[in-house]
């Protein structure tokens, strides 16, 4: 995968891209500028419809892990630091070291750190790290949005664990979709069947609102997402996979996407608050469906070494194996969630052909 992009000049383009996002703004229609998608997915994690991106992530690592605050805090991609400035003020860890190659963004993040008191406690460092390069032990490895940017994430999770002390925890809180968007035949046609029953006001195109949004969701080339950044999704397909490998104990729970990243992508702009809840609902709840079915975007996963396993692992260089048992569990449990996922999905998606109907006959 990516064998013809050094990590050097993919940083070097993401630092460019992800400078300009911050000076000039990310554009209407996403999903975390919604905040009820934001209180879904948070409700998925925690249980607890949270306001605030990553919320339910903190949640369930303060419900879980026992002890806190942790010692030393470490991420890769951090942006401006301020989901880790969160961390520290949600009493979970004392201090991170946040590693992001974006000037503008570590500058902003520096400038936000100062304001709220915590300028000792966040350090900043403007540059590509090695994974190779001994950089010490933490007690906590965070990666939020920015796993999905490694060009090989095996062996960033690899990293992860070796970096971490007896009893450490990573956070992870990621795009774990296809690599480089190359969304499989089956989402496209989940997220277009929903788009197709949208009334036109839903779909105009805010940036040329004299136009339509396409109602069949395409997958971008690969020659357009490598223009963009070329670090964008550059091996997110395998890092669930690679975090079952590396870090077997990760309790992983998918927060979705086929619908509100997909389906919704910049028709979302269009929905107003008060008028168009139920169907925002709906297609949360199709979400839900395709979620426990196994189409997933993203996802949140929680570890915490045990200390002596972990001592093994590190003097064996490998992580522990999987226990079988555990795995057999999942694919019993893998089997039910599917099925009660195709029964939301059934119901939600009439629920979904009722309300369009209605919004049609009032237009
Ligand atoms: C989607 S943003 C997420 C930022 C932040 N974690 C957040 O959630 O707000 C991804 C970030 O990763 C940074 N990035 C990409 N490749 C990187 C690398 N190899 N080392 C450090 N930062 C990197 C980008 O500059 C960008 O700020």
């Amino acid at each position: 995968v990516n064998a013809d992009l050094s990590p050097e000049k993919a940083a070097a383009h993401a630092a460019e891209h992800w400078s300009k996002v911050t000076t000039t703004g990310s554009v209407r229609g996403r999903w975390w500028q919604v905040p009820a998608v934001v209180r879904h997915i948070n409700e998925r994690v925690c249980g607890e419809p949270l306001n605030g991106l990553s919320a339910g992530a903190r949640q369930w690592v303060v419900d879980t892990i026992p002890g806190l605050p942790l010692d030393r805090g470490i991420a890769i991609g951090g942006g401006n630091g301020v989901k880790e400035m969160e961390l520290i003020t949600a009493g979970i860890v004392r201090s991170v070291e946040v590693f992001e190659v974006a000037p503008a963004r570590v500058a902003q993040g520096k400038d936000v750190a100062t304001e709220r008191g915590l300028a000792d406690r966040v350090t900043f460092h403007e540059r590509l790290l090695d994974p190779g390069e001994d950089i010490g032990r933490y007690d906590l490895v965070h990666w939020n949005n920015a796993l999905h940017h490694m060009l090989d994430v095996d062996e960033w999770l690899a990293w992860s664990r070796r970096v971490l002390n007896p009893g450490g925890v990573l956070l992870l809180d990621d795009f774990v979709g296809a690599t480089r968007f190359q969304w499989p035949r089956r989402q496209l046609d989940y997220a277009s069947s929903f788009r197709r029953t949208l009334p036109d006001a839903l779909l105009v195109d805010h940036r040329y609102p004299d136009r339509l949004l396409p109602r069949e969701i395409v997958r971008p080339t690969i020659t357009q997402m490598l223009a963009s950044d070329p670090t964008e999704a550059a091996d997110s397909g395998r890092i669930l996979a690679s975090l079952q490998r590396h870090f077997p104990e990760a309790e992983v729970r998918e927060t979705g996407g086929v619908m509100y990243h997909l389906a919704l992508s910049d028709s979302v702009a269009n929905f107003e608050s008060g008028v168009h809840d139920a169907l925002l609902e709906v297609a949360l709840l199709l979400d839900d469906a395709l979620s426990d079915l196994g189409e997933t975007h993203y996802a949140v996963a929680l570890a915490r070494l045990p200390d002596a396993a972990h001592r093994k692992a590190r003097d064996l260089d490998r992580p522990p194996e999987p226990n079988p048992g555990v795995e057999q569990g999942a694919r019993v449990l893998g089997q039910r969630t599917r099925a009660r996922g195709l029964r939301l999905w059934r119901r939600a998606r009439q629920r979904v052909l009722g309300i369009v109907t209605t919004i049609r006959s009032r237009n």
